[in-house]
């Protein structure tokens, strides 16, 4: 199977309200803890953590997005730093098993239920046309 990849932007805000925690961003706080969480993940190998500077989404932090060939592109937004990353390995798990990338709302993890800031369909497949 292709790889799947979750982008985390490292320059989200904590909150709102608050730039930093610990002397780093929310969104770098998140980075780091995925990257320690996902050491002992079943999909380490399959699923790519890629920090990003920015997703452009920038007053609703944290932000991820979920992507993969063939797979429809989420994004979402509203994620608390301290306690989303295992919810992001959760979700990332559903989206890798998943056949389109599509998960229905009620089967997400709570956080992910709400929140959700793009759903980009994914490429059209290339035709190979023959005259
Ligand atoms: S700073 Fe995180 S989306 Fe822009």
């Amino acid at each position: 199977m292709s790889k799947h990849t979750v982008f985390v932007c490292k320059s989200c805000f904590f909150s709102l309200e608050r730039r930093d925690y610990l002397g780093q961003r929310g969104g770098k706080y998140l980075c780091v803890r995925l990257q320690n969480l996902a050491q002992d993940w079943q999909l380490k190998n399959d699923f790519f953590i890629q920090e990003v500077e920015c997703l452009s989404a920038c007053n609703r932090p944290c932000v991820v997005a979920f992507a993969a060939p063939k797979k429809t592109t989420l994004m979402f937004g509203d994620l608390p730093p301290l306690n989303s990353a295992s919810v992001v390995l959760k979700f990332a798990e559903q989206y890798f098993e998943s056949y389109d990338g599509l998960i229905k709302r009620q089967d997400r993890p709570e956080v992910l239920q709400k929140g959700i800031l793009a759903r980009i369909p994914p490429l059209p497949a290339l035709s190979i046309a023959t005259q």
